[in-house]
Formats: structure tokens, C-alpha cells, sequence
């Protein structure tokens, strides 16, 4: 008995010993000092961190490091900031210098790292787990290089990040769930890589988030109802991915959206009747290119901060309200959708534009516009440089009402049931540059005011009752790219100004006509 006793005490004291010496190399550990091999948290470490990065990056931009030298300490190395006090790297910022090489995994040990800014260069491989070791970096800036791989999920432990910007790489497989957990995250940035899976729901959890782009993607799967519940997302953009399902309603009620941008992908739905009213600052909303459904809420009216509405190419029906408050937009997008009635007063709204100076792009076409271009249009500022009503049954006489519109370049009213002559006035369009319009019943002769346009790279006048001979006014339309007058009753001479024109070489079609004359060319 005695004996196991002392035996007991022998052991006892012995793993005591044995304790000690490891609080002992912990200490040392903890204060980073120096024991021969290799300590983490040392600025020995940073240093080791920092040679390791500058070994790894290859080519003539190494130039760019020459400061990295063993002749001045590190803190002083470009692009390197270090704490005042205890002489750790805090900062590390290398942006636009054309910098190629893989990242280092010993940037995980520079455990004092606050900033990491390496954008608008050319590092290429994938972003070690490493980094994830890191518990200070508030800022992580890696756009517009050449990553790839998977986004770490090891990410998801610097739990301290507000800003992840990665857009711009070639980032490929899911965005990692469990990035849910960056609780401080504001920015939020994976736009422009080759992401595929969806949007994870842990992203309801992210309730600093501010800015989320996710644009030029190929992620698929809805967009999670829990997104409803970030209260203070501004910017929402997830342009040309392939995300379907039903928009959250949930999602219309955050009201400090200034950007949505749903564009390019297969999602479903309606627009919320409450729209301007819940998102009071909406500067720039676009939901092009879905399959959204429904009317054009007239709730848009008090929307009064929109700069851009693009709304087009779904399947949007019914007339759209009035835009009057709207006087901040420049662009109007409507086009490829099944909007108006086909009849008169289809086109009221574009009297509720006519006090808006900023508006630039006007796109209607390719719906269910009916009856006559309203007169109102004529009052529209002049700053207006798009129209395009194409593909509607909109009738009248379209030409005499565009006429204050003097710095148009495109005007697109083709395939509509506009008739009546092409006015002398069309000489006053002298920016225009695209003219069609094809497929009416405009009847009368070309007039020779036409040569004014010498910006004029395109012009269809094909399908209508044109008669007379070509101006040969034409010649002075100097910059014409393609040219086509067919099916029409024009007559006469070919005029041969009409084909001196320089770089009238990619389009000419004169068929279906009674003109005569030599084509030389
Ligand atoms: C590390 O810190 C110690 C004391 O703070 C200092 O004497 C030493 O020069 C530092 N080493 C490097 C490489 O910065
Ligand atoms: C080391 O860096 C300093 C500071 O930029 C520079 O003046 C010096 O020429 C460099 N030395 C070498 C050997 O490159
Ligand atoms: C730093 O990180 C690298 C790679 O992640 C590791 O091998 C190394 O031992 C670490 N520690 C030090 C003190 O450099
Ligand atoms: C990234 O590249 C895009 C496109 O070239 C550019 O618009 C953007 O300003 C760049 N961003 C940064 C941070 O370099
Ligand atoms: C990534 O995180 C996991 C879980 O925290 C950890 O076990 C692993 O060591 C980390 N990987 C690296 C390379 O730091
Ligand atoms: C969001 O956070 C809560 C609380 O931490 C957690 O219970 C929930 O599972 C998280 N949701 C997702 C989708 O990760
Ligand atoms: C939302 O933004 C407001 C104002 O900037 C801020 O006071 C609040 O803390 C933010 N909420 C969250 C959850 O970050
Ligand atoms: C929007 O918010 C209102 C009040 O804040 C609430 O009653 C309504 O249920 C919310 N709608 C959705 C779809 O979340
Ligand atoms: C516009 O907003 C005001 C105030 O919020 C509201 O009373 C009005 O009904 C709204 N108008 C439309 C058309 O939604
Ligand atoms: C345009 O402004 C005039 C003068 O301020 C005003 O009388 C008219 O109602 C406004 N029209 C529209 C459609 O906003
Ligand atoms: C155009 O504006 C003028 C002056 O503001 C006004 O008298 C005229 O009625 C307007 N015309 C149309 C068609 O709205
Ligand atoms: C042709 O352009 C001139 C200005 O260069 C302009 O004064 C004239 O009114 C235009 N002619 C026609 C017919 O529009």
C-alpha cells in the first residue's frame, strides 16, 4: 500500500513537471518569443509571412517588391503598414501593380492583419483555407485577378470582415454556406466569377449587409425568402445569372434598396402593388429579361428617386401608369412585353414624361401600344437621344411630332401603322444616326432635306409607299453603313451620288422598286 502510494506521488509530480513546461513554451508561444523553431504570432512570423508572399510572386513585376529587402525592416516594405506599438503587419496593400504568382498560405500567420488589398492584379490559383486563421481582417479586397478554385469556407471564421470583395476572378463551385456567419459583413462582392449552386439562405443571417453582387454568374436555385430580412440592404444585384423561382414578396418591403438588378435570369412573379412606397429610395430597379407577370404597379408614381426603370422583355401586361413624379429617370425601358391595349391612349404615360429634362433612352416597342404617337411629344426635352417604338400598332403620322427632339440619334419606328409623308423637317435630326422605319404605310417622296443627316449610319425605309426617285442629296450622308429602300414604288434614276458614299459596303438594298440605271459596283 505504501508503496503505491509514493509511486503515485513519483507519477503526480512528474506530469506536474510535465504541465509546467508546456505553459512554459505556451508563454513563450503567446508572447511570440523567439525558441529556435518556428513560433506562431512572433513578428518573425510576419516577416516569414511576408517573404514567403513576395517568393511566390513571379515575373518582371517583382520590381515592384524591390523595397521588399533585407536593408530596412518590413514595416517599411511597400505596401506593408505595420501597428505603431508592437511592429505587426496591420495592413498589406498591393493594388494595380500587375503583381502574378499564387497567394501564400503564410498569409494566414500575419494574425494582426487588418486589410488585405491586392485588387487589379494577376494572382492566380485559389485562396488558401489559410486565410481563414486570420482574426482581425475587416477588409478582404481580391477583384479583378485571376483566382480560382472554390471561395474558402475557412473564410467564414474571420468573423470581424465587413468588406469581401472577390468579383472579377474565376471563382468556381457553390458560394460556402456557412459564410452566413459574417455577422459584420456590409460588402459583399463574388460578382463576375463562374459560381454555380445558389444563393445560400445562411445569407438571411447576414444582418449587416448592405451591398450584395452576385451579377455575371451561372448560379441557379430562388432567391432566398430569408433576404427579406436583411433591413438594411441597399444594392441587391444578381444580373445575368440563371436564378429562378418566385421574386420574394418579402423582398419589396426593404426599404433602403436604392439598386435592385434582377436582369438576365428566369425568375417569376409580379411586381408588389406597394413598390415606390416600400422602397422609398429606389434609384435603379431592372428586372429585365424574366418572366415577371402582371401589371406595372401604379404605386411606380411615387418612386420619385428612379433614375433607371428597366422592365422589359418579360411579360408584363395592361397600361402603364402615369411617370410623372418620376422626373429623376434617365432610362425607360419597356420593350418586349405585352403592355397596352392596342388601341387609342395607350400612350398617354409619355405626356406624364414631358417634364422630365433628364430623360435620354425611351423604349416601348415590341408590345401592344395602339393608336397615335401623342402630340404631347413634341414637348418632350430635347435631351431625348433614343426612341424606339418598333414592333406596335401605333398609327399616324409620327414625324411631325418628334420635331423639338433635335439631339435624336436613334429613332426606331418600325413595323408600326404610321402613315403620311417623311416631312421636310427630318432634316433638323441632325444627330441621328439610325433611322428606321420600315413596314409602315408612309407614302410621299423622300425628301431631299435627308442629306442634311450626315451622321446617318443607318437607314430602312423598306416596306412602305414611297414614291419619287432617291435624292441625290444622299451623297452627302457620309458616314451610311447599310442602306435599304426596298419594296417601295420609287422611280427614276439610280442617282450615282448615291454610291460614291465611301463606306456604304456592308448593306444596300434597293429590290422591290421601279428604278432604273447601272449599279457599277
Ligand atoms: C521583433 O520585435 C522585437 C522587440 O519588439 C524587436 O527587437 C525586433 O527587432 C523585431 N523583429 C523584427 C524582425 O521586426
Ligand atoms: C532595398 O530597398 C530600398 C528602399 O526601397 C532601396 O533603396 C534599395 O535599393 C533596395 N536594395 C536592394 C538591394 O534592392
Ligand atoms: C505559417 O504558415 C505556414 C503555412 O500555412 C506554416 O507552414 C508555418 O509553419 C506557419 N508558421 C510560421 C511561424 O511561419
Ligand atoms: C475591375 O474591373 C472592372 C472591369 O474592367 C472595372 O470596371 C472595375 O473598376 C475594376 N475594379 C477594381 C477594383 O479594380
Ligand atoms: C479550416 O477550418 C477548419 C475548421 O475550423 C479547421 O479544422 C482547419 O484546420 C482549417 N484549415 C486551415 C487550412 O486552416
Ligand atoms: C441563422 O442564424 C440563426 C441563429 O444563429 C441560426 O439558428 C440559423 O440556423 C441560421 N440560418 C441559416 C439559414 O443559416
Ligand atoms: C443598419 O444601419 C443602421 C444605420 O446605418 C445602423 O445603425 C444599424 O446598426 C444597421 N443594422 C445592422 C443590423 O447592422
Ligand atoms: C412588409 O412589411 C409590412 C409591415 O412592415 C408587413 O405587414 C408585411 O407582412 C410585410 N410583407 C412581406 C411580404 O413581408
Ligand atoms: C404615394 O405616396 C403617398 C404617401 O405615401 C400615398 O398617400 C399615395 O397613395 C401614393 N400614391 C400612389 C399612386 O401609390
Ligand atoms: C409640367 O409642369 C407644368 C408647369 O410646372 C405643370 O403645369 C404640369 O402639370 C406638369 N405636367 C406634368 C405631366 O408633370
Ligand atoms: C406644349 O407646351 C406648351 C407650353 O408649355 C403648351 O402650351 C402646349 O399646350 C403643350 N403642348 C402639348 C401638346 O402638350
Ligand atoms: C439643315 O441643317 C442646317 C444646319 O446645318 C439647318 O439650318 C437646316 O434647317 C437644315 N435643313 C433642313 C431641311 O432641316
Amino acid at each position: 500500500m505504501e508503496l503505491s502510494t509514493k509511486h503515485m506521488e513519483v507519477f503526480n509530480s512528474f506530469f506536474l513537471v510535465y504541465i509546467e513546461v508546456i505553459i512554459f513554451l505556451s508563454c513563450f508561444n503567446l508572447l511570440g518569443l523567439a525558441t529556435g523553431s518556428p513560433v506562431v504570432g512572433g513578428n518573425d512570423t510576419d516577416h516569414q509571412a511576408l517573404l514567403q508572399f513576395k517568393a511566390k510572386i513571379t515575373g518582371y513585376q517583382l520590381e515592384v517588391m524591390e523595397s521588399w529587402n533585407s536593408s530596412i525592416h518590413f514595416c517599411q516594405w511597400r505596401g506593408v503598414t505595420c501597428g505603431r506599438k508592437h511592429r505587426r503587419v496591420t495592413k498589406l496593400e498591393l493594388k494595380h501593380l500587375k503583381l502574378s504568382g499564387s497567394l501564400s498560405p503564410y498569409v494566414g500567420n500575419m494574425s494582426f492583419l487588418r486589410e488585405l488589398k491586392l485588387q487589379g492584379n494577376r494572382f492566380y490559383s485559389k485562396i488558401p483555407q489559410e486565410i481563414g486563421r486570420l482574426r482581425r481582417p475587416q477588409i478582404l479586397d481580391l477583384t479583378n485577378n485571376s483566382i480560382s478554385g472554390e471561395i474558402p469556407s475557412n473564410l467564414s471564421a474571420c468573423s470581424k470582415l465587413i468588406v469581401v470583395y472577390m468579383g472579377g476572378n474565376q471563382l468556381a463551385g457553390e458560394i460556402p454556406a456557412l459564410l452566413g456567419h459574417l455577422s459584420q459583413v456590409k460588402f459583399l462582392s463574388f460578382r463576375n466569377n463562374d459560381l454555380r449552386g445558389s444563393i445560400p439562405p445562411s445569407f438571411g443571417n447576414l444582418s449587416s449587409l448592405e451591398e450584395l453582387r452576385l451579377e455575371f454568374n451561372g448560379l441557379t436555385g430562388i432567391i432566398p425568402e430569408a433576404l427579406g430580412r436583411l433591413t438594411n440592404l441597399s444594392y441587391f444585384m444578381v444580373v445575368e445569372n440563371a436564378i429562378s423561382g418566385i421574386f420574394p414578396m418579402a423582398m419589396f418591403n426593404l426599404s433602403n434598396i436604392i439598386a435592385i438588378d434582377i436582369g438576365a435570369n428566369k425568375i417569376q412573379g409580379t411586381l408588389h402593388f406597394d413598390l415606390a412606397v416600400t422602397m422609398p429610395n429606389v434609384e435603379f430597379f431592372s428586372i429585365w429579361g424574366n418572366q415577371i407577370s402582371g401589371q406595372i404597379p401604379i404605386a411606380v408614381w411615387n418612386a420619385s428617386s428612379l433614375n433607371t426603370l428597366q422592365l422589359n422583355n418579360n411579360r408584363l401586361t395592361g397600361n402603364v401608369p402615369s411617370l410623372e413624379k418620376l422626373d429623376k429617370l434617365i432610362v425607360l425601358e419597356l420593350h418586349a412585353n405585352a403592355l397596352g391595349r392596342g388601341r387609342e391612349g395607350d400612350l398617354k404615360f409619355f405626356c406624364t414624361l414631358v417634364n422630365n429634362t433628364k430623360l435620354l433612352d425611351l423604349f416601348v416597342g415590341v408590345n401592344n401600344f395602339g393608336g397615335a404617337l401623342p402630340k404631347c411629344i413634341s414637348n418632350f426635352s430635347s435631351t431625348l437621344l433614343h426612341l424606339s417604338i418598333y414592333k406596335n400598332k401605333i398609327s399616324g403620322r409620327i414625324l411631325d411630332r418628334i420635331g423639338n427632339l433635335i439631339n435624336l440619334e436613334l429613332l426606331d419606328a418600325s413595323e408600326n401603322q404610321l402613315s403620311g409623308p417623311i416631312p421636310f423637317d427630318i432634316g433638323r435630326h441632325q444627330k441621328l444616326q439610325r433611322f428606321y422605319i420600315d413596314r409602315n404605310f408612309l407614302s410621299g417622296t423622300i425628301p431631299d432635306s435627308i442629306g442634311n443627316l450626315t451622321m446617318l449610319t443607318a437607314v430602312n425605309l423598306a416596306f412602305n409607299n414611297l414614291q419619287g426617285s432617291i435624292p441625290s442629296s444622299l451623297g452627302h450622308c457620309q458616314n451610311l453603313l447599310a442602306m435599304s429602300l426596298s419594296h417601295n414604288n420609287l422611280s427614276g434614276p439610280i442617282p450615282p451620288q448615291a454610291f460614291e458614299l465611301p463606306f456604304l459596303s456592308i448593306f444596300l438594298d434597293l429590290k422591290s422598286n421601279y428604278l432604273t440605271g447601272v449599279l457599277e459596283q
